[in-house]
């Protein structure tokens, strides 16, 4: 895995007031310019992750550290780390709290003490990025949830962190929705923002992601997507089935028709082409 390490924890420990530890001396990476994935089981550990590395939770032992300096807990520290690193919670009505779609993107910028005409040009921005700009005199309240859901990710874009940590940002989007999404952040990836996403869905992890880590009993296993997907008793302990893609694939070579070096197809659309391309 190539990048360097922008954000990582280091020999974490965390575990909930009256509850049995989460993580164990738990090390793990964010790497400049690589799109994560994150898959576990339900209660595997995914948004408590999330929620360490944004700073949200303060492990017990161990340490988040930004460019390898240990991050502070206090304001300033805090403040410093909200402008690197972004995360949006699964449930947008958690995140969305004013009246307005507008005046809720521009909290976070406003909040920074930055000049007016900084924050509506953030705002502006980051409406653009999630095609929402119509929507932004719109009460929050009468957003459909998907709308709300992108509400949230452009509020977190005006930050411009450079790492967006998404927890399951496609789970109750229709597939138009999920395709949208999808395009924005390759868009905000283009643009030089680092991608971690929590998902069930391993089809969308293998098209999608540059890395996957696998939330399991035994710790967390990370690498290139496409060999963690692959690797069934890994996605048995993580609670998931093998890809379409790498399914086919298997199917493919077992027939003779995909070389032993090609990954194959990754969605229903390039297997169609490939076979119109005999
Ligand atoms: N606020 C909390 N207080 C106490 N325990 C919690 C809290 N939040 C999560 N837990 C526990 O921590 C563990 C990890 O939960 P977490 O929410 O991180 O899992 P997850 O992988 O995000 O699950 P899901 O796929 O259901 O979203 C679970 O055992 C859960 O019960
Ligand atoms: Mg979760």
């Amino acid at each position: 895995m190539s990048g360097s390490v922008l954000v990582a924890l280091r020999g974490a420990s965390f575990a909930y007031a009256d509850g049995p530890p989460v993580f164990s001396g738990l090390d793990f990476e964010v790497r400049e310019g690589r799109a994560l994935a994150l898959l576990g089981r339900n209660g595997s550990g995914k948004t408590t992750l999330m929620r360490l590395l944004s700073g949200g939770l303060r492990p017990r032992k161990g340490e988040l550290t930004v460019e390898g300096r240990a991050v502070r807990y206090d304001r300033k520290g805090l403040t410093a780390l909200r402008t690197t690193v972004q995360l949006v919670v699964q449930d947008p009505d958690d995140q969305l709290f004013a009246a307005s779609v507008g005046q809720d993107v521009s909290f976070g910028p406003l909040n920074l003490g930055l000049p007016d005409p900084e924050v509506r040009a953030r705002v502006a921005e980051s409406l653009a990025a999630l095609d929402i700009t119509a929507l932004a005199d719109r009460p929050t309240h009468l957003l459909s949830y998907g709308q709300r859901k992108r509400t949230a990710i452009a509020g977190a874009v005006a930050m411009r962190p450079r790492v967006l940590i998404l927890d399951e940002p496609t789970a109750g989007l229709d597939p138009d929705g999920q395709e949208r999404l999808l395009a924005t952040l390759d868009g905000l990836r283009r643009n030089g923002t680092t991608v971690v996403m929590a998902t069930h869905d391993v089809d969308l992890a293998l098209r999608w992601a540059d890395d996957a880590a696998l939330l399991t009993p035994s710790g967390v296993s990370t690498g290139p997507v496409a060999g963690m997907l692959a690797r069934t008793e890994l996605l048995a302990a993580a609670g998931l089935r093998l890809p379409w893609g790498l399914t086919v694939a298997r199917l493919l070579r077992s027939h003779g028709l995909l070389a032993d070096g090609d990954p194959g197809p990754r969605t229903p659309e390039e297997l169609a082409a490939a076979l119109a391309d005999g």
